[in-house]
């Protein structure tokens, strides 16, 4: 019997699409606390800043004691590890490091390759060679480092162009103006080959919202693992930011076809900055936590209905400490409530959420 196509990942949501995947998360969703405590637990964990977690000690017992991973938020960039060509300023990442193994705590290292968090040098970088000779060392000197210590690296982050365009999949990045595309590969192969346990991951953002952008970076992720894959180069992972908008729906189905799609290429998911940027949703704080935890709760009850995710990290635990405060400063000056804790480290609703997928606290 001719079997029906299989839905692409990629097709626009009809409307029967719609009604059927909502009836379908309302069943899940009614059902998702049971299912959540019928399935494997998934480690959870925070990105760790180096200066509050020197200056704050309620920020390291938090770190340590919510936490099954740490990653550390900005001391393995270029920026933290390179202030200039000759040498290499470990001393932060040293100190999480060490904290995370002194407490059991898994690792993830974030990012071996960035456009971003630069060192004025490396911006300079003006050929190929110059590029992929400074990219292949950094990689061979941070990564062996490591090894055996940080198990999982964000190999690159954030290569796919924010908005694709036909021709333009890849950000316009130093590694990109460079090298072209094969930046990408050049990373992985190295990481690689210096770790060859490590898990290797391609982290960015934005795989959640329902329009077509959102649907061309699911296909760009999906052609990046595949011309890796077909090149025989290790690729284990994508990591799905999840830096979530309060006023944005998810796309449930899109994202869990995405999912699925990556499985079949024996590639997995990991949550790597989950937070909630809720600038656009009234001041009331109930009212922000109650949507904030519902947000939350929608994205991971649909990622791990298709495939539990290897890890759920939050970028940070407590509302004190936030990028999003800069970022996205709220019209009424009320402080941004993005994390799992309040500024006063008390679990909100988003940690019930939360604790609902992740190993069991003893
Ligand atoms: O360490 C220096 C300090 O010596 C100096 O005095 C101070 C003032 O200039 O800057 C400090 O460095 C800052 C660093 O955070 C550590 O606090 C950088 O200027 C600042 O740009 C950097 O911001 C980080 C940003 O990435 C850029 O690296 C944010 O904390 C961090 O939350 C954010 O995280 C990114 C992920 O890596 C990738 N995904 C998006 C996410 C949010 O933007």
């Amino acid at each position: 019997m001719n079997e029906p196509a299989p839905p692409r990942y990629d097709a626009p949501l009809t409307r029967r699409d719609a009604l059927l995947a909502g009836a379908g998360l309302v069943a899940a969703g009614l059902t998702a606390s049971r299912a959540a405590a019928q399935r494997a637990p998934i480690p959870f964990g925070s990105a760790a800043q180096i200066e509050t977690f020197r200056e704050d000690p309620l920020y390291r017992d938090a770190l340590k004691r919510y936490c099954d991973v740490i990653v550390p938020m900005n001391d393995l960039k270029w920026e933290a590890l390179r202030h200039d060509r000759s040498r290499f300023d470990f001393s932060g990442a040293d100190e999480l490091v060490a904290f995370a193994q002194g407490n059991g705590q898994a690792l993830r290292g974030h990012a071996l390759l960035w456009g971003e968090a630069l060192p004025p040098w490396a911006k300079a970088m003006t050929s190929r060679a110059e590029a992929e000779r400074e990219l292949i060392r950094h990689i061979e000197v941070v990564v062996d480092r490591y090894k055996g210590r940080i198990a999982t690296w964000d190999v690159v982050n954030e290569v796919i162009k924010f908005e694709p365009t036909p021709g333009e999949p890849m950000r316009d990045t130093i590694w990109q103006r460079l090298l072209g595309p094969e930046h990408v590969e050049i990373a992985f192969r190295t990481a690689a080959r210096v770790d060859p346990k490590a898990r290797l991951v391609l982290n960015d953002f934005n795989f959640e919202e329902p329009n077509a952008g959102v649907v061309a970076r699911r296909q760009i992720a999906l052609d990046l693992v595949r011309r890796l894959k077909d090149k025989g180069i290790p690729i284990h992972g994508i990591g799905m930011q999840a830096h979530l908008y309060a006023e944005n729906p998810i796309d449930t189905h899109g994202l869990q076809l995405f999912v699925e799609a990556l499985g079949k290429l024996e590639v997995d998911v990991e949550v790597t900055e989950l937070d909630v940027i809720d600038w656009k949703l009234p001041a009331d704080a109930a009212t922000r936590d109650r949507a904030a935890a519902s947000l939350v709760s929608t994205y991971l009850n649909a990622v791990t209905t298709a495939r539990p995710p290897r890890a759920i990290v939050t970028w940070g635990l407590s509302d004190r400490y936030s990028w999003i405060h800069e970022t996205f400063p709220r019209r009424d000056t009320a402080k941004a409530r993005p994390l799992p804790l309040d500024a006063d480290y008390k679990p909100k609703l988003m940690m019930n959420v939360l604790n609902r997928y992740r190993r069991s606290a003893g």
